[in-house]
């Protein structure tokens, strides 16, 4: 099928890459021509494992190619997905101008039947928003049809989550657009679920925040753990056996980050309440994953007694491991946390210094693990990389000024790392 997608960031380059990798004919439009530029210099605008590869195979393969002109996404695409950004505006509320711009652009331009999809996540009721706005501004009387197809890529996993979904959600009102929709997903061999537009939106919003307060959850279990000599390891996996909770996302820490969750809780928050509802359950998931912050600071604290002028070695800076993407970052709100109190910090992250950079100012960026540690008074783990896991702490403890590790992901084993002469602390762990 010939598919044409609209904005490629995180969602709208792997989506395109995936269609591509089935066998369909994918056209990526965006209206930055840099991004453009840089992606028909066959460069990547983001870090995402196998991204470039895969782009690239199928961009020499003719089967994915790249335009900044939206006529080529509506004369090309049976389908048009559209995969602009929806910032969260100052207040909550999600800002709705990319998609607004992005439906009358594809009004404008409409010459026969195509399904208009919206796969960016967007706030329940928005599918009849870009219906209405394409209907008032498509120029003839060319039928079309408004869809839902919300993602669930995790970056760092991306695309083999889009590669193969636990379930592909589509929200529909005609059944010729569920009929195309099929189609294009027929390769992927996933369970499909049909819904109406407004169910499909929602499962979206409703799936993230959900995630986002089993972490709270286990966050707030963390600190009761603290207090009562408890583990919190060890409390997850007993509640995880059971088939109604399931493990995953139970990992206590500094809290969750990145572009989706946060932006997500707080959208639905803002919508339920535009609607009459309030979702005070969402503002304590909220509060509790800020707190988890400021929590894990006070541990540093605890440690060096005073921060101001004290040496601390960050590990981590991206907003969780296998990603550049340091949007809503927890570990960048602990360092600037850490230098509101005067600490000086050497910050190592295997992907994310770059992005970090333009965020973060007045902090030593090195390149490896050893250099942010050297002369550390204290070590601070607040991105649970891998390689973090298989450091050599013996090296480590020898470059530090005081062998002091407070790991906020629960990476490392504290009976190994006290062995090995460190002060360990950890989150919801004796
Ligand atoms: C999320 C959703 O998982 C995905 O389905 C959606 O489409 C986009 O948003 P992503 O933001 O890439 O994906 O990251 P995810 O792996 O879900 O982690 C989000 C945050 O939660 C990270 O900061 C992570 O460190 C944190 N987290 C996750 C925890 O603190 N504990 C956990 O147990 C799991």
């Amino acid at each position: 099928m010939k598919l044409s997608i609209i904005g490629t960031g995180h969602v709208g380059l792997v989506t395109g890459g995936c269609f591509a990798e089935y066998g369909h004919q994918v056209v990526c439009v965006d209206s930055d021509a840099r991004k453009i530029d840089l992606l028909r210099s066959r460069r990547m605008p983001i870090y995402e494992p196998g991204l470039e590869e895969l782009v690239l195979r199928h961009v020499d393969a003719g089967r994915l190619r790249f335009s900044t002109d939206i006529k080529d996404a509506v004369r090309d695409g049976e389908i048009i997905f559209i995969c602009v950004g929806t910032p969260a505006l100052a207040g909550g509320r999600a800002d709705m101008s990319y998609i607004d711009k992005v439906s009358r652009d594809i009004a404008a331009n409409l010459e026969e039947y195509r399904v208009v999809v919206e796969k960016s996540t967007v706030p329940v009721q928005t599918g009849r928003n870009v219906k209405m706005l394409i209907g008032k501004y498509v120029k003839k009387d060319v039928p079309f049809d408004v869809a839902s197809n919300p993602e669930f890529l995790r970056e760092g996993s991306a695309i083999a989550d889009t590669l193969h979904p636990e379930r592909v959600v589509i929200g529909v009102e005609s059944g010729r657009a569920e009929e195309l929709l099929r189609k294009a997903y027929a390769p992927f061999n996933a369970k499909i679920v049909v819904t109406d537009i407004h169910s499909a939106e929602l499962i979206k919003h409703a799936s993230n925040a959900y995630l986002a307060m089993k972490i709270s959850y286990i966050n707030a279990i963390a600190a009761v753990c603290e207090a009562s000599g408890a583990d919190v390891e060890q409390v997850a996996d007993g509640m995880g056996m059971d088939s109604r909770i399931v493990r995953s996302f139970l990992n206590a820490g500094i809290g969750y980050g990145g572009y989706c969750f946060p932006k997500d809780v707080e959208a639905l928050i803002h919508i339920s309440q535009e609607m009459g509802y309030d979702f005070g359950l969402l503002r304590e998931v909220q509060r509790i994953n800020l707190d988890q912050r400021e929590r894990f600071v006070k541990k540093v604290e605890k440690e060096l007694w005073v921060i101001k002028d004290k040496t601390i070695g960050l590990l981590g800076l991206s907003f969780k491991p296998n990603t550049d993407d340091v949007r809503e970052s927890p570990a960048i709100e602990v360092a600037k946390k850490l230098l509101e109190r005067g600490a000086r910090i050497r910050a190592y992250d295997p992907k994310g210094s770059e992005k970090a950079a333009r965020i973060l100012e007045g902090v030593t960026f090195c390149k490896d693990p050893y250099e942010a540690a050297t002369g550390a008074d204290a070590l601070a783990l607040v991105t649970e990389w891998q390689e973090f896991k298989t450091l050599d702490f013996a090296r480590i403890k020898g470059v530090m000024a005081h062998p002091t590790l407070i790991d906020g992901r629960n990476l490392l084993d504290p009976a190994t790392m006290r062995k090995l002469g460190f002060t360990y602390r950890s989150v919801g762990r004796a």
